[in-house]
């Protein structure tokens, strides 16, 4: 249904013909359907879809009060990246990694689901698994026959981090300053971790851009959600840049290692979630059509700086206060955008997305 939508997207772009229906080519005199048919997903909480252990936040109410309805581990009050890229892709959100073996063996096929929340391509404060660890945890499934070489050059791997590497070296060292020579690290170990997946033969990797860091309501939040920090938003440019930079490189080292590869320069995708937050909360502000509405503004929050989203006290007390509607929010909790702030992200990052069908 999600792809009708996007057809109808498209026709009103570039007035329609069937030329411009990119997921079906008619090669062999028939019409073939050759859009991806599975999504293995690495990173953190913004696109886990259950694997961190049930002690944490997305497993406590209010969380998934729009959907599914009840905590099913998502860092929203409803759908999240993962969710909104595998609908672009027609298929099922893939289970989570920590479910497989109490799942209908017959849900893999979509593909699986490896981010756990609160994790980066370094440990964090977070004891999950990191993503060197979740991309064992896939090469494990690859040597176990679990999908083959076809299913793997089928497939599309999304990859997000948005940050948890940068909020735990900030914590460990108490400031900023060293922040930018630690970047260059991040990017490093997240190529070397594109080159393993892509090594282990997923077709096609949508890897995320930082979000503004400094426009979380987790910064903002000491300017009463008024002002994004420029500090937090220069380490957003500089990742995003050095990211930009090194994905050039490894397509141009690819490119002088012979024709034998003519996709692969296409099979890295970035999604810009810098750009596709920025849009999607000039979109929100203005909307809502009340100015005074401000979409910084997270729609969970503890009731003082101790207390987070979800957080209840003795006596089943609720620490954290809701907002009247969260369907209008972009923001969730401090770190998080909501189902409709995803659904707005989303809607900005059409145009990449179309590049993994
Ligand atoms: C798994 O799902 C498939 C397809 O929905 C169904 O045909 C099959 O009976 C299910 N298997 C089990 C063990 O439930
Ligand atoms: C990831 O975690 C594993 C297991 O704890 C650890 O051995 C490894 O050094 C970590 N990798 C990185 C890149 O930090
Ligand atoms: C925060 O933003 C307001 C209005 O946008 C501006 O007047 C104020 O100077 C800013 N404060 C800081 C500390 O940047
Ligand atoms: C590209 O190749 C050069 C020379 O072999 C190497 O030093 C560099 O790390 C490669 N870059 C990437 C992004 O793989
Ligand atoms: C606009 O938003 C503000 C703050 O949320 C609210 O107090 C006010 O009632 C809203 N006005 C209208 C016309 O919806």
């Amino acid at each position: 249904m999600e792809k009708q939508r996007d057809l109808l997207f498209l026709c009103l772009v570039l007035s329609c013909s069937s030329s411009f229906l990119p997921w079906v080519s008619s090669s062999e005199g028939g019409l073939e359907k050759v859009s991806p048919q599975r999504l293995f997903v690495f990173g953190d909480s913004y696109a886990d879809t259950g694997n961190t252990e049930k002690l944490s936040g997305g497993w406590h109410p209010p969380y998934g009060s729009t959907f599914p309805g009840e905590p099913s581990g998502r860092f929203s009050d409803g759908l999240v990246l993962t969710d909104y890229v595998a609908s672009f892709l027609g298929i099922e959100s893939p289970q989570p990694y920590t479910w497989r073996n109490d799942v209908n063996k017959t849900l893999l096929q979509h593909g699986m689901n490896f981010a756990f929340g609160g994790t980066g391509v370094f440990d964090t404060m977070a004891r999950e698994p990191n993503m060197t660890t979740q991309i064992d945890y896939f090469q494990s499934s690859v040597e176990q026959n679990v999908y083959t070489k076809h299913d793997l050059s089928s497939s599309v791997a999304l990859v997000s981090l948005a940050g948890n590497d940068y909020a735990a070296f900030t914590m460990k060292n108490g400031n900023q300053e060293e922040l930018p020579s630690f970047i260059t690290s991040v990017i490093d170990q997240l190529v070397y971790n594109l080159k393993r997946i892509k090594g282990l033969g997923v077709g096609k990797i949508a890897v995320t851009a930082l979000e503004p860091l400094g426009c979380l309501p987790q910064i903002t939040t000491v300017s009463s959600f008024k002002n994004c920090s420029s500090n937090w938003n220069s380490i957003t440019r500089l990742h995003n840049h050095q990211l930009r930079r090194s994905l050039q490189e490894l397509k141009k080292n690819e490119s002088m290692m012979g024709p034998s590869s003519p996709s692969s320069s296409s099979a890295l995708v970035i999604l810009d979630l810098h750009s596709a937050f920025v849009s999607a909360l000039n979109m929100l502000r203005h909307q809502s059509g009340n100015l005074s509405e401000n979409p910084l503004k997270p729609c969970c929050v503890g009731v003082t700086e101790g207390y987070s989203c979800g957080n209840v006290g003795d006596k089943g007390v609720k620490n954290y206060v809701l907002c009247n509607h969260p369907e209008t929010s972009f923001f969730w909790d401090n770190i998080h955008p909501s189902q409709n702030g995803w659904h707005a992200v989303y809607s900005f990052l059409h145009s990449s997305l179309h590049r993994l069908l």
